[in-house]
């Protein structure tokens, strides 16, 4: 019997827990190919001024002009313009995530 109040007790505190990570929905959002090498260039390029958008948000035929718009902000702002490769890199993470088209 004693050990049915214990084990109810662990199950309501993992049960609270379980709730209170949940009133942080920050934490929760999921971008495509985590952990990848492509979505850490992605995230360090793309979260300097703003949190870097979902890859759905803009179709592959969109995100192109995109990427130029922030590379504009970016030297207005006197922020290092991002090399070729890693922007080119951005554009492939982006293109094969994107919205499909409609
Ligand atoms: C130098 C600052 C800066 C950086 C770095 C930056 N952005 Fe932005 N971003 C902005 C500003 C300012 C706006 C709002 C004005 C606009 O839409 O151009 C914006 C808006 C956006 C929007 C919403 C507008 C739209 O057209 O949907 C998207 C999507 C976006 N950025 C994607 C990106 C991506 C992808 C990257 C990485 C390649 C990036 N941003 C990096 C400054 C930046």
């Amino acid at each position: 019997m004693k050990c049915i109040a214990l084990l109810s007790g662990i199950i309501l505190v993992l049960g609270v827990a379980g709730c209170d990570s949940g009133s942080h929905p920050k934490q929760t959002v999921d971008y495509p190919e985590m952990g990848s090498q492509a979505f850490q260039n992605y995230r360090a390029l793309c979260s300097v001024c703003h949190v870097p958008p979902r890859t759905t948000t803009h179709t592959a035929a969109q995100w192109p002009s995109v990427i130029a718009r922030m590379q504009q902000h970016r030297v207005e702002r006197r922020i290092a313009p991002m090399a070729a490769d890693r922007m080119a890199a951005v554009r492939e993470y982006l293109l094969r995530n994107a919205a499909r088209e409609r």
